[in-house]
Protein backbone atom coordinates (compact mmCIF):
# COMPACT_ATOMS: atom_id res chain seq x y z
CA UNK A 1 0.00 0.00 0.00
CA UNK A 2 0.94 3.54 -0.54
CA UNK A 3 2.49 4.74 -3.19
CA UNK A 4 5.71 6.58 -3.85
CA UNK A 5 7.77 8.14 -6.89
CA UNK A 6 10.74 10.53 -6.94
CA UNK A 7 12.46 12.28 -9.25
CA UNK A 8 15.70 13.69 -9.73
CA UNK A 9 17.14 15.09 -13.53
CA UNK A 10 17.02 18.38 -15.68
CA UNK A 11 12.76 18.12 -16.52
CA UNK A 12 10.32 19.67 -14.06
CA UNK A 13 10.14 17.30 -10.91
CA UNK A 14 6.38 18.22 -9.94
CA UNK A 15 4.83 17.35 -13.45
CA UNK A 16 7.00 13.71 -13.11
CA UNK A 17 5.78 13.32 -9.39
CA UNK A 18 1.92 14.64 -9.48
CA UNK A 19 1.76 12.58 -12.62
CA UNK A 20 3.45 9.28 -11.00
CA UNK A 21 1.09 9.73 -7.84
CA UNK A 22 -1.69 10.01 -9.99
CA UNK A 23 -1.57 6.91 -11.27
CA UNK A 24 -0.15 4.77 -8.23
CA UNK A 25 -3.53 6.42 -6.26
CA UNK A 26 -4.77 2.72 -6.62
CA UNK A 27 -2.19 1.63 -4.02
CA UNK A 28 -3.86 4.23 -1.68
CA UNK A 29 -5.68 7.40 -1.71
CA UNK A 30 -6.10 8.65 2.22
CA UNK A 31 -3.92 11.73 1.80
CA UNK A 32 -0.71 12.67 -0.22
CA UNK A 33 1.97 14.40 0.37
CA UNK A 34 5.26 15.84 -1.59
CA UNK A 35 8.68 17.51 -1.07
CA UNK A 36 10.34 19.79 -3.79
CA UNK A 37 13.48 21.66 -3.74
CA UNK A 38 13.12 25.04 -4.36
CA UNK A 39 16.60 26.50 -5.18
CA UNK A 40 18.38 25.57 -1.49
CA UNK A 41 15.42 24.99 0.37
CA UNK A 42 13.04 21.55 0.47
CA UNK A 43 9.51 22.72 0.67
CA UNK A 44 6.73 20.32 1.63
CA UNK A 45 3.04 19.95 0.85
CA UNK A 46 0.60 17.51 2.30
CA UNK A 47 -2.62 16.85 3.16
CA UNK A 48 -5.40 14.63 3.63
CA UNK A 49 -7.03 13.86 0.43
CA UNK A 50 -6.51 12.74 -2.97
CA UNK A 51 -3.79 13.61 -5.10
CA UNK A 52 -6.07 16.67 -7.18
CA UNK A 53 -6.28 18.29 -3.53
CA UNK A 54 -2.49 17.84 -3.35
CA UNK A 55 -2.11 20.01 -6.56
CA UNK A 56 -4.44 22.60 -4.98
CA UNK A 57 -2.55 23.41 -2.55
CA UNK A 58 1.20 23.10 -4.10
CA UNK A 59 2.96 26.12 -4.91
CA UNK A 60 3.58 25.70 -8.72
CA UNK A 61 5.60 28.85 -9.18
CA UNK A 62 9.37 27.72 -8.94
CA UNK A 63 11.16 25.31 -11.07
CA UNK A 64 11.92 22.35 -9.25
CA UNK A 65 14.30 18.91 -10.81
CA UNK A 66 14.42 17.00 -7.43
CA UNK A 67 11.42 15.83 -5.47
CA UNK A 68 9.78 12.93 -3.61
CA UNK A 69 6.22 12.18 -3.57
CA UNK A 70 3.85 9.66 -1.72
CA UNK A 71 -0.11 8.61 -1.42
CA UNK A 72 -1.23 7.15 1.28
CA UNK A 73 -3.46 4.14 2.75
CA UNK A 74 -3.09 4.88 6.00
CA UNK A 75 -1.40 2.02 8.30
CA UNK A 76 -0.12 3.86 11.67
CA UNK A 77 -2.21 6.61 12.39
CA UNK A 78 -5.46 8.61 10.79
CA UNK A 79 -5.60 9.30 7.89
CA UNK A 80 -4.71 13.53 7.83
CA UNK A 81 -2.20 16.19 7.00
CA UNK A 82 0.08 15.39 10.18
CA UNK A 83 0.68 11.55 9.49
CA UNK A 84 0.81 12.22 5.62
CA UNK A 85 4.00 11.81 4.08
CA UNK A 86 6.69 13.07 3.51
CA UNK A 87 8.19 13.74 7.09
CA UNK A 88 11.35 15.34 8.41
CA UNK A 89 13.66 14.44 10.62
CA UNK A 90 13.77 16.27 13.93
CA UNK A 91 16.77 18.50 12.55
CA UNK A 92 15.17 19.07 9.14
CA UNK A 93 17.75 17.64 7.37
CA UNK A 94 16.15 14.56 6.43
CA UNK A 95 12.92 13.67 4.72
CA UNK A 96 11.29 10.70 4.11
CA UNK A 97 8.39 8.98 2.16
CA UNK A 98 7.76 5.33 2.87
CA UNK A 99 5.63 2.43 1.63
CA UNK A 100 5.57 -0.42 4.27
CA UNK A 101 5.34 -1.30 7.62
CA UNK A 102 8.08 -0.90 10.51
CA UNK A 103 7.01 -3.63 12.91
CA UNK A 104 9.51 -2.51 16.00
CA UNK A 105 9.15 1.14 15.42
CA UNK A 106 7.70 1.53 19.28
CA UNK A 107 10.64 -0.52 20.76
CA UNK A 108 12.87 1.83 18.57
CA UNK A 109 11.71 4.63 19.78
CA UNK A 110 11.98 4.16 23.17
CA UNK A 111 15.45 2.26 22.49
CA UNK A 112 17.57 4.47 20.33
CA UNK A 113 15.23 7.89 20.30
CA UNK A 114 14.37 8.64 23.84
CA UNK A 115 15.19 12.39 23.10
CA UNK A 116 13.62 12.90 20.03
CA UNK A 117 10.26 14.48 19.27
CA UNK A 118 7.20 13.25 17.69
CA UNK A 119 4.55 14.91 15.89
CA UNK A 120 2.96 12.01 14.16
CA UNK A 121 1.59 8.89 14.67
CA UNK A 122 3.91 7.10 11.79
CA UNK A 123 6.16 4.27 12.12
CA UNK A 124 8.00 6.72 9.23
CA UNK A 125 9.25 9.16 11.58
CA UNK A 126 11.08 7.09 13.67
CA UNK A 127 13.05 5.85 10.32
CA UNK A 128 13.95 9.75 9.39
CA UNK A 129 15.01 10.49 13.13
CA UNK A 130 17.16 7.14 13.17
CA UNK A 131 18.91 8.53 10.15
CA UNK A 132 19.39 11.61 11.41
CA UNK A 133 20.51 9.79 14.46
CA UNK A 134 23.47 7.91 12.80
CA UNK A 135 24.11 10.33 10.18
CA UNK A 136 26.15 12.10 12.97
CA UNK A 137 29.43 10.52 12.77
CA UNK A 138 28.52 8.85 9.16
CA UNK A 139 27.46 9.29 5.37
CA UNK A 140 24.32 9.41 4.79
CA UNK A 141 24.31 6.28 3.32
CA UNK A 142 25.72 4.31 5.91
CA UNK A 143 23.42 5.61 8.45
CA UNK A 144 20.36 4.72 6.05
CA UNK A 145 21.91 1.24 5.69
CA UNK A 146 22.73 1.33 9.64
CA UNK A 147 18.75 2.59 10.48
CA UNK A 148 17.71 -0.55 7.55
CA UNK A 149 19.69 -3.08 9.45
CA UNK A 150 17.75 -2.48 13.00
CA UNK A 151 14.27 -1.69 11.22
CA UNK A 152 12.07 -5.22 11.31
CA UNK A 153 9.39 -4.98 8.71
CA UNK A 154 8.59 -3.68 5.15
CA UNK A 155 10.05 -0.64 3.70
CA UNK A 156 10.56 1.24 0.34
CA UNK A 157 11.91 4.28 1.17
CA UNK A 158 13.32 7.44 -0.70
CA UNK A 159 15.52 10.11 1.54
CA UNK A 160 16.43 13.63 0.95
CA UNK A 161 19.56 15.24 2.42
CA UNK A 162 19.42 19.10 3.00
CA UNK A 163 22.98 18.73 3.06
CA UNK A 164 22.98 17.50 -0.36
CA UNK A 165 20.49 18.32 -2.73
CA UNK A 166 21.84 16.99 -5.97
CA UNK A 167 21.28 12.93 -4.64
CA UNK A 168 18.11 10.89 -3.80
CA UNK A 169 18.56 8.19 -1.69
CA UNK A 170 16.80 5.13 -1.52
CA UNK A 171 16.08 1.95 0.52
CA UNK A 172 14.27 -1.23 -0.01
CA UNK A 173 12.83 -4.49 1.57
CA UNK A 174 9.80 -6.49 1.25
CA UNK A 175 7.76 -3.90 -0.87
CA UNK A 176 8.59 -3.08 -4.48
CA UNK A 177 10.70 0.24 -5.73
CA UNK A 178 11.55 0.79 -9.29
CA UNK A 179 14.35 2.96 -10.80
CA UNK A 180 13.89 4.24 -14.07
CA UNK A 181 16.12 6.07 -15.88
CA UNK A 182 15.77 8.28 -19.31
CA UNK A 183 18.75 10.65 -20.85
CA UNK A 184 17.07 13.97 -18.51
CA UNK A 185 16.93 11.80 -15.14
CA UNK A 186 16.18 9.16 -12.93
CA UNK A 187 13.00 8.39 -11.64
CA UNK A 188 11.89 5.84 -8.82
CA UNK A 189 8.35 4.84 -8.18
CA UNK A 190 6.32 1.94 -6.57
CA UNK A 191 5.09 0.67 -9.74
CA UNK A 192 6.30 0.56 -13.72
CA UNK A 193 2.92 2.94 -14.43
CA UNK A 194 4.64 5.98 -12.63
CA UNK A 195 7.58 5.48 -15.01
CA UNK A 196 5.89 5.34 -18.22
CA UNK A 197 6.92 8.87 -20.27
CA UNK A 198 9.53 9.10 -17.71
CA UNK A 199 12.24 6.26 -18.19
CA UNK A 200 13.09 3.81 -21.45
CA UNK A 201 14.66 1.21 -18.95
CA UNK A 202 14.09 0.60 -16.10
CA UNK A 203 15.73 -2.04 -12.87
CA UNK A 204 13.53 -3.71 -10.10
CA UNK A 205 15.37 -3.57 -6.77
CA UNK A 206 15.80 -6.61 -5.04
CA UNK A 207 15.66 -6.54 -1.20
CA UNK A 208 17.69 -5.43 1.08
CA UNK A 209 19.26 -3.20 -1.53
CA UNK A 210 20.40 0.65 -1.82
CA UNK A 211 20.96 2.68 -4.07
CA UNK A 212 22.64 6.61 -4.02
CA UNK A 213 20.69 8.43 -7.22
CA UNK A 214 22.32 11.81 -8.80
CA UNK A 215 20.80 12.71 -12.00
CA UNK A 216 22.80 10.54 -14.18
CA UNK A 217 23.74 7.49 -12.54
CA UNK A 218 22.59 4.77 -10.01
CA UNK A 219 25.03 3.59 -7.39
CA UNK A 220 23.57 0.41 -5.92
CA UNK A 221 24.58 -1.25 -3.01
CA UNK A 222 24.28 -4.16 -0.58
CA UNK A 223 23.10 -3.79 3.02
CA UNK A 224 27.52 -4.17 4.11
CA UNK A 225 27.54 -0.98 1.79
CA UNK A 226 29.40 -3.07 -1.48
CA UNK A 227 28.52 -1.33 -4.58
CA UNK A 228 26.53 -3.85 -6.62
CA UNK A 229 26.55 -4.35 -10.79
CA UNK A 230 23.47 -4.41 -12.37
CA UNK A 231 21.51 -4.52 -15.82
CA UNK A 232 18.65 -1.63 -16.43
CA UNK A 233 15.61 -3.67 -19.02
CA UNK A 234 14.08 -1.91 -21.43
CA UNK A 235 10.28 -0.28 -19.95
CA UNK A 236 7.79 -1.55 -22.84
CA UNK A 237 4.66 -0.17 -20.78
CA UNK A 238 2.87 3.05 -22.45
CA UNK A 239 0.62 5.35 -22.02
CA UNK A 240 -2.23 3.62 -24.03
CA UNK A 241 -1.80 0.39 -21.72
CA UNK A 242 -2.96 2.26 -18.66
CA UNK A 243 -5.01 4.88 -20.78
CA UNK A 244 -9.06 5.13 -19.47
CA UNK A 245 -9.96 5.84 -23.27
CA UNK A 246 -13.51 6.43 -23.65
CA UNK A 247 -15.01 5.10 -20.24
CA UNK A 248 -15.72 6.66 -17.49
CA UNK A 249 -14.46 4.16 -14.97
CA UNK A 250 -11.59 1.77 -15.18
CA UNK A 251 -13.71 -0.89 -13.99
CA UNK A 252 -16.36 -0.62 -16.81
CA UNK A 253 -13.44 -0.65 -19.47
CA UNK A 254 -12.08 -3.89 -17.66
CA UNK A 255 -15.30 -5.72 -17.78
CA UNK A 256 -15.26 -4.93 -21.48
CA UNK A 257 -11.83 -6.78 -21.78
CA UNK A 258 -12.59 -9.83 -20.48
CA UNK A 259 -13.39 -11.78 -24.10
CA UNK A 260 -10.26 -10.35 -25.38
CA UNK A 261 -8.30 -11.53 -22.52
CA UNK A 262 -9.45 -14.66 -22.54
CA UNK A 263 -8.51 -14.84 -26.62
CA UNK A 264 -5.24 -13.68 -25.95
CA UNK A 265 -4.75 -16.31 -23.12
CA UNK A 266 -5.82 -19.11 -25.90
CA UNK A 267 -3.20 -17.52 -28.06
CA UNK A 268 -0.27 -17.50 -25.61
CA UNK A 269 -1.22 -21.09 -23.55
CA UNK A 270 -2.31 -23.48 -26.70
CA UNK A 271 -0.20 -24.18 -29.74
CA UNK A 272 -3.39 -26.06 -32.19
CA UNK A 273 -5.13 -27.94 -29.49
CA UNK A 274 -2.00 -28.90 -27.31
CA UNK A 275 -1.68 -26.88 -23.82
CA UNK A 276 1.71 -25.04 -24.54
CA UNK A 277 2.48 -25.32 -20.80
CA UNK A 278 6.55 -26.15 -19.33
CA UNK A 279 6.16 -29.46 -19.32
CA UNK A 280 8.68 -29.75 -16.60
CA UNK A 281 5.63 -27.48 -14.10
CA UNK A 282 3.10 -29.90 -15.45
CA UNK A 283 4.69 -32.78 -14.24
CA UNK A 284 5.11 -31.51 -10.85
CA UNK A 285 1.72 -30.87 -10.28
CA UNK A 286 1.01 -34.37 -11.81
CA UNK A 287 3.32 -36.22 -8.68
CA UNK A 288 1.60 -33.95 -5.98
CA UNK A 289 -1.37 -35.45 -4.04
CA UNK A 290 -2.68 -32.02 -2.74
CA UNK A 291 -2.37 -28.66 -4.24
CA UNK A 292 -2.08 -25.82 -2.00
CA UNK A 293 -3.61 -22.80 -3.57
CA UNK A 294 -3.08 -19.49 -1.52
CA UNK A 295 -4.40 -16.37 -1.80
CA UNK A 296 -6.43 -13.34 -0.91
CA UNK A 297 -9.71 -11.39 -2.11
CA UNK A 298 -10.35 -12.11 -5.83
CA UNK A 299 -7.56 -14.36 -6.31
CA UNK A 300 -8.72 -16.58 -3.53
CA UNK A 301 -12.09 -16.71 -5.28
CA UNK A 302 -10.73 -17.64 -8.12
CA UNK A 303 -8.79 -20.25 -7.11
CA UNK A 304 -11.72 -21.66 -5.63
CA UNK A 305 -13.37 -22.15 -8.95
CA UNK A 306 -10.03 -23.83 -9.91
CA UNK A 307 -10.68 -26.51 -7.07
CA UNK A 308 -13.61 -27.93 -9.49
CA UNK A 309 -11.08 -28.18 -12.47
CA UNK A 310 -8.41 -29.90 -10.43
CA UNK A 311 -10.22 -32.29 -8.74
CA UNK A 312 -12.80 -33.34 -11.14
CA UNK A 313 -10.22 -33.34 -14.37
CA UNK A 314 -6.98 -34.35 -12.41
CA UNK A 315 -8.31 -35.85 -9.49
CA UNK A 316 -5.99 -33.90 -6.76
CA UNK A 317 -7.54 -32.38 -4.15
CA UNK A 318 -6.99 -28.88 -3.60
CA UNK A 319 -7.16 -27.09 -0.16
CA UNK A 320 -7.88 -23.03 -0.61
CA UNK A 321 -5.69 -21.34 2.07
CA UNK A 322 -6.30 -17.60 2.83
CA UNK A 323 -2.70 -16.59 3.02
CA UNK A 324 -3.38 -14.01 6.05
CA UNK A 325 -3.97 -17.29 7.42
CA UNK A 326 -1.87 -20.03 6.96
CA UNK A 327 1.18 -17.29 7.04
CA UNK A 328 1.26 -18.28 10.83
CA UNK A 329 -1.29 -21.84 11.03
CA UNK A 330 0.34 -24.02 8.33
CA UNK A 331 -2.17 -26.94 7.38
CA UNK A 332 -1.03 -30.62 8.02
CA UNK A 333 0.74 -31.33 4.58
CA UNK A 334 0.18 -34.26 2.45
CA UNK A 335 3.53 -36.12 1.34
CA UNK A 336 3.89 -34.44 -1.91
CA UNK A 337 1.82 -30.91 -1.46
CA UNK A 338 2.51 -28.82 -4.36
CA UNK A 339 1.58 -24.91 -3.58
CA UNK A 340 -0.06 -22.37 -6.28
CA UNK A 341 0.26 -19.23 -5.48
CA UNK A 342 -2.77 -16.83 -6.96
CA UNK A 343 -2.06 -12.50 -7.38
CA UNK A 344 -2.93 -10.68 -9.66
CA UNK A 345 -0.60 -7.48 -8.34
CA UNK A 346 2.17 -10.09 -7.37
CA UNK A 347 3.29 -8.02 -4.07
CA UNK A 348 0.48 -8.81 -2.16
CA UNK A 349 2.28 -9.05 1.59
CA UNK A 350 0.35 -11.72 3.41
CA UNK A 351 1.41 -14.27 0.27
CA UNK A 352 4.73 -12.93 0.04
CA UNK A 353 5.12 -14.32 3.38
CA UNK A 354 4.18 -17.84 3.14
CA UNK A 355 6.02 -18.03 -0.18
CA UNK A 356 8.87 -17.40 1.90
CA UNK A 357 8.16 -19.66 4.11
CA UNK A 358 7.41 -22.71 2.12
CA UNK A 359 10.81 -21.88 0.43
CA UNK A 360 12.48 -22.82 3.37
CA UNK A 361 10.75 -25.78 3.84
CA UNK A 362 11.81 -26.52 -0.09
CA UNK A 363 8.18 -26.81 -1.11
CA UNK A 364 7.38 -26.76 -4.76
CA UNK A 365 5.87 -23.24 -6.00
CA UNK A 366 3.85 -21.57 -8.88
CA UNK A 367 3.16 -18.24 -8.64
CA UNK A 368 0.10 -16.73 -10.97
CA UNK A 369 0.06 -13.30 -11.74
CA UNK A 370 -0.17 -10.58 -13.45
CA UNK A 371 2.90 -8.09 -13.10
CA UNK A 372 5.93 -9.57 -14.50
CA UNK A 373 9.02 -8.88 -12.18
CA UNK A 374 6.71 -8.81 -9.15
CA UNK A 375 8.05 -10.08 -5.85
CA UNK A 376 5.78 -12.77 -5.90
CA UNK A 377 7.52 -13.78 -9.67
CA UNK A 378 10.90 -13.57 -8.18
CA UNK A 379 10.55 -15.93 -4.92
CA UNK A 380 8.26 -18.93 -6.58
CA UNK A 381 10.28 -21.65 -8.56
CA UNK A 382 7.71 -21.23 -11.56
CA UNK A 383 5.70 -18.55 -12.72
CA UNK A 384 2.86 -18.46 -15.29
CA UNK A 385 1.62 -15.39 -15.94
CA UNK A 386 -2.17 -14.10 -16.63
CA UNK A 387 -1.71 -11.33 -19.50
CA UNK A 388 -4.45 -8.91 -18.55
CA UNK A 389 -3.06 -5.92 -18.92
CA UNK A 390 -2.83 -3.68 -15.96
CA UNK A 391 -5.77 -3.35 -13.69
CA UNK A 392 -6.34 -0.10 -12.47
CA UNK A 393 -9.76 -0.28 -10.43
CA UNK A 394 -9.25 -1.06 -7.14
CA UNK A 395 -12.29 -4.00 -7.49
CA UNK A 396 -11.15 -7.00 -9.72
CA UNK A 397 -12.81 -8.32 -12.77
CA UNK A 398 -10.32 -9.21 -15.35
CA UNK A 399 -7.38 -10.70 -12.95
CA UNK A 400 -10.33 -13.10 -11.95
CA UNK A 401 -10.73 -13.99 -15.29
CA UNK A 402 -8.08 -14.45 -16.66
CA UNK A 403 -6.45 -16.61 -13.39
CA UNK A 404 -9.47 -18.88 -13.93
CA UNK A 405 -8.79 -19.15 -17.44
CA UNK A 406 -4.71 -20.20 -16.49
CA UNK A 407 -6.03 -22.62 -13.71
CA UNK A 408 -8.46 -24.61 -16.20
CA UNK A 409 -5.46 -24.71 -18.42
CA UNK A 410 -3.40 -25.68 -16.09
CA UNK A 411 -5.60 -28.41 -15.04
CA UNK A 412 -6.03 -29.99 -18.30
CA UNK A 413 -2.47 -30.12 -19.37
CA UNK A 414 -1.66 -31.76 -16.19
CA UNK A 415 -5.15 -34.17 -16.92
CA UNK A 416 -3.76 -34.62 -20.47
CA UNK A 417 -7.20 -34.92 -21.51
CA UNK A 418 -7.86 -35.03 -24.60
CA UNK A 419 -11.54 -35.43 -24.14
CA UNK A 420 -12.46 -31.38 -23.06
CA UNK A 421 -11.92 -29.39 -25.85
CA UNK A 422 -10.86 -26.45 -23.28
CA UNK A 423 -9.62 -24.04 -26.26
CA UNK A 424 -12.76 -24.46 -28.45
CA UNK A 425 -15.11 -23.83 -24.97
CA UNK A 426 -12.78 -20.87 -23.79
CA UNK A 427 -13.31 -19.34 -27.19
CA UNK A 428 -17.19 -19.99 -26.77
CA UNK A 429 -17.08 -18.23 -23.13
CA UNK A 430 -15.49 -15.01 -24.73
CA UNK A 431 -18.53 -15.11 -27.33
CA UNK A 432 -21.29 -15.76 -24.14
CA UNK A 433 -19.36 -12.36 -22.20
CA UNK A 434 -20.25 -10.76 -25.58
CA UNK A 435 -23.68 -11.55 -25.20
CA UNK A 436 -23.92 -10.65 -21.32
CA UNK A 437 -22.67 -6.90 -23.18
CA UNK A 438 -25.98 -7.36 -24.79
CA UNK A 439 -27.83 -7.36 -21.63
CA UNK A 440 -26.26 -4.44 -19.93
CA UNK A 441 -29.59 -2.76 -19.86
CA UNK A 442 -31.28 -5.84 -18.13
CA UNK A 443 -28.67 -5.71 -16.06
CA UNK A 444 -28.98 -2.28 -14.91
CA UNK A 445 -32.76 -2.81 -14.21
CA UNK A 446 -31.87 -5.13 -11.62
CA UNK A 447 -28.85 -3.06 -10.28
CA UNK A 448 -31.79 -0.15 -9.88
CA UNK A 449 -33.98 -2.73 -7.46
CA UNK A 450 -31.41 -3.38 -5.29
CA UNK A 451 -29.42 0.37 -5.21
CA UNK A 452 -31.56 0.71 -1.47
CA UNK A 453 -30.75 -2.61 -0.04
CA UNK A 454 -28.99 -2.59 3.42
CA UNK A 455 -28.38 -6.63 2.85
CA UNK A 456 -27.59 -8.74 -0.01
CA UNK A 457 -27.16 -12.60 -0.86
CA UNK A 458 -25.99 -14.30 -3.45
CA UNK A 459 -26.63 -18.13 -3.28
CA UNK A 460 -26.20 -20.76 -5.20
CA UNK A 461 -24.21 -24.61 -4.82
CA UNK A 462 -20.94 -26.28 -5.96
CA UNK A 463 -19.07 -24.18 -8.71
CA UNK A 464 -22.13 -20.98 -8.37
CA UNK A 465 -21.78 -21.44 -4.71
CA UNK A 466 -17.83 -20.07 -5.77
CA UNK A 467 -19.13 -17.54 -7.90
CA UNK A 468 -21.33 -16.26 -5.22
CA UNK A 469 -18.54 -15.52 -3.15
CA UNK A 470 -16.82 -13.18 -5.45
CA UNK A 471 -19.95 -11.86 -6.70
CA UNK A 472 -20.81 -11.04 -3.26
CA UNK A 473 -17.28 -9.13 -2.79
CA UNK A 474 -17.76 -7.41 -5.88
CA UNK A 475 -21.30 -6.05 -5.12
CA UNK A 476 -20.04 -5.25 -0.79
CA UNK A 477 -16.67 -3.20 -2.09
CA UNK A 478 -18.00 -1.06 -4.16
CA UNK A 479 -21.20 -0.46 -3.42
CA UNK A 480 -21.01 -0.61 0.14
CA UNK A 481 -23.98 -2.93 0.91
CA UNK A 482 -23.34 -5.33 3.34
CA UNK A 483 -23.90 -8.87 0.80
CA UNK A 484 -23.01 -12.27 1.62
CA UNK A 485 -22.10 -15.62 -1.03
CA UNK A 486 -24.05 -18.23 0.67
CA UNK A 487 -24.08 -22.16 -0.51
CA UNK A 488 -27.86 -22.21 -1.02
CA UNK A 489 -28.72 -24.88 1.37
CA UNK A 490 -26.63 -23.11 4.62
CA UNK A 491 -29.02 -20.04 4.51
CA UNK A 492 -31.64 -21.62 6.50
CA UNK A 493 -28.85 -22.96 9.83
CA UNK A 494 -28.96 -19.38 10.47
CA UNK A 495 -28.57 -16.31 7.72
CA UNK A 496 -32.07 -16.57 6.69
CA UNK A 497 -32.66 -14.80 10.54
CA UNK A 498 -31.08 -11.92 8.47
CA UNK A 499 -34.17 -12.02 5.44
CA UNK A 500 -36.29 -9.14 5.78
CA UNK A 501 -39.41 -7.42 3.15
CA UNK A 502 -37.45 -6.65 0.44
CA UNK A 503 -33.76 -8.21 0.82
CA UNK A 504 -31.99 -9.35 -2.54
CA UNK A 505 -31.41 -12.31 -2.79
CA UNK A 506 -29.79 -13.36 -5.93
CA UNK A 507 -29.83 -17.20 -6.95
CA UNK A 508 -26.95 -18.36 -9.61
CA UNK A 509 -28.62 -21.51 -11.30
CA UNK A 510 -25.78 -22.79 -13.91
CA UNK A 511 -25.65 -26.05 -12.94
CA UNK A 512 -28.20 -28.62 -14.15
CA UNK A 513 -27.65 -31.30 -10.63
CA UNK A 514 -28.05 -27.90 -8.33
CA UNK A 515 -30.91 -25.69 -10.30
CA UNK A 516 -33.84 -26.82 -8.89
CA UNK A 517 -33.02 -26.93 -5.46
CA UNK A 518 -31.00 -23.51 -5.48
CA UNK A 519 -34.18 -22.34 -6.27
CA UNK A 520 -36.28 -24.42 -3.74
CA UNK A 521 -34.09 -22.32 -1.48
CA UNK A 522 -34.74 -18.81 -3.07
CA UNK A 523 -38.29 -19.26 -2.67
CA UNK A 524 -38.03 -19.96 1.12
CA UNK A 525 -36.18 -16.87 1.32
CA UNK A 526 -38.85 -15.00 -0.72
CA UNK A 527 -41.36 -16.40 1.08
CA UNK A 528 -39.93 -14.55 4.14
CA UNK A 529 -40.14 -11.24 2.46
CA UNK A 530 -37.05 -11.43 0.13
CA UNK A 531 -36.87 -10.07 -3.00
CA UNK A 532 -35.63 -12.48 -5.66
CA UNK A 533 -33.82 -12.76 -8.38
CA UNK A 534 -32.25 -15.33 -10.77
CA UNK A 535 -29.47 -15.56 -12.98
CA UNK A 536 -29.47 -18.76 -15.41
CA UNK A 537 -28.27 -20.53 -17.77
CA UNK A 538 -30.47 -20.57 -21.49
CA UNK A 539 -31.07 -24.51 -21.00
CA UNK A 540 -32.27 -24.30 -17.35
CA UNK A 541 -33.87 -21.05 -18.05
CA UNK A 542 -37.65 -20.36 -16.49
CA UNK A 543 -39.75 -17.60 -17.91
CA UNK A 544 -39.12 -15.41 -14.96
CA UNK A 545 -35.31 -15.25 -14.64
CA UNK A 546 -34.11 -12.18 -14.54
CA UNK A 547 -31.21 -12.41 -16.73
CA UNK A 548 -30.22 -15.75 -18.69
CA UNK A 549 -26.68 -16.29 -20.19
CA UNK A 550 -25.36 -18.22 -23.21
CA UNK A 551 -25.01 -22.26 -22.53
CA UNK A 552 -21.18 -22.84 -22.19
CA UNK A 553 -19.15 -26.02 -21.03
CA UNK A 554 -20.73 -26.49 -17.11
CA UNK A 555 -17.18 -26.12 -15.49
CA UNK A 556 -17.21 -23.16 -17.25
CA UNK A 557 -20.04 -21.20 -16.22
CA UNK A 558 -18.59 -19.08 -13.70
CA UNK A 559 -16.73 -17.29 -16.42
CA UNK A 560 -19.69 -16.02 -17.38
CA UNK A 561 -22.06 -15.41 -14.61
CA UNK A 562 -19.59 -13.54 -12.83
CA UNK A 563 -19.84 -10.53 -15.36
CA UNK A 564 -23.32 -10.62 -14.79
CA UNK A 565 -22.52 -9.84 -11.23
CA UNK A 566 -19.29 -7.82 -11.97
CA UNK A 567 -21.89 -5.17 -14.08
CA UNK A 568 -24.51 -5.39 -11.10
CA UNK A 569 -22.02 -3.82 -9.06
CA UNK A 570 -21.25 -1.61 -11.08
CA UNK A 571 -23.84 -0.19 -11.67
CA UNK A 572 -25.15 -0.33 -8.22
CA UNK A 573 -22.13 2.04 -7.55
CA UNK A 574 -22.41 4.07 -10.15
CA UNK A 575 -26.20 4.69 -9.03
CA UNK A 576 -25.06 5.31 -5.69
CA UNK A 577 -22.73 8.28 -6.72
CA UNK A 578 -19.82 6.11 -5.64
CA UNK A 579 -16.37 6.37 -6.50
CA UNK A 580 -16.70 3.03 -8.27
CA UNK A 581 -12.54 2.84 -9.10
CA UNK A 582 -11.56 3.59 -6.08
CA UNK A 583 -13.67 2.86 -3.20
CA UNK A 584 -13.15 3.91 0.54
CA UNK A 585 -10.84 2.18 2.77
CA UNK A 586 -9.59 -0.17 -0.07
CA UNK A 587 -6.09 -0.62 -1.96
CA UNK A 588 -5.46 -2.63 -4.88
CA UNK A 589 -1.81 -3.59 -3.80
CA UNK A 590 -1.84 -4.72 -0.28
CA UNK A 591 1.45 -5.04 1.09
CA UNK A 592 1.45 -5.37 4.55
CA UNK A 593 -0.13 -7.84 6.06
C1 LIG B 1 -6.82 -6.30 -2.54
C2 LIG B 1 -7.57 -5.93 -3.80
C3 LIG B 1 -8.35 -7.12 -4.31
C4 LIG B 1 -7.41 -8.31 -4.52
C5 LIG B 1 -6.64 -8.64 -3.25
C6 LIG B 1 -5.53 -9.64 -3.53
O1 LIG B 1 -7.71 -6.53 -1.49
O2 LIG B 1 -8.45 -4.84 -3.54
O3 LIG B 1 -8.97 -6.79 -5.54
O4 LIG B 1 -8.15 -9.42 -4.91
O5 LIG B 1 -6.00 -7.46 -2.75
O6 LIG B 1 -4.61 -9.03 -4.37
P1 LIG B 1 -3.65 -9.79 -5.36
O7 LIG B 1 -2.88 -8.70 -6.04
O8 LIG B 1 -2.76 -10.63 -4.49
O9 LIG B 1 -4.46 -10.59 -6.27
Amino acid sequence: MCGIVGYIGTKDAREIIFNGLKKLEYRGYDSAGVALVNKNKIEIYKDKGRVNHLEEITDFSFNTNFGIGHTRWATHGKPNMINSHPHFSNNKRFVVVHNGVIENYKKLKIEKLADYDFYSETDTEVIANLIEHYSSDMSTIDAIRKTASILEGSYALLVMDMMDLDTLYVAKNKTPLLIGKSEHGITVASDSMALVGYADSYMYLNDLRFAIIKKDRVILKDILGFDLDFEMQDLKLTNLDIAKGNYEHYMLKEIDEQPGVIRNLIDKYFVDEEVNIDSEILSKIRLADRIYIVACGTSLYAGTVSKYFFERLCKIPVELCIASEVAYNMPLLSKNPYFIFISQSGETADCITVLKKCKKRNLHTLAITNSLNSSIDHLADDVLHIFAGKEIAVASTKAYIAQIVVLSIIAKGVANNRKTNLKNNLSKVALAIEDVFNNKNLIKEVAKKIVNAKDAFYIGRGIDYYVCQEAALKLKEISYIHTEGYASGELKHGSIALIEEGTPVIAICTNEETNMITRSNLIETVSRGALGIVISTESLSQTSDDIVISDVASYLTPLVSIVVCQLIAYYVSVLKGNDVDKPKNLAKSVTVE
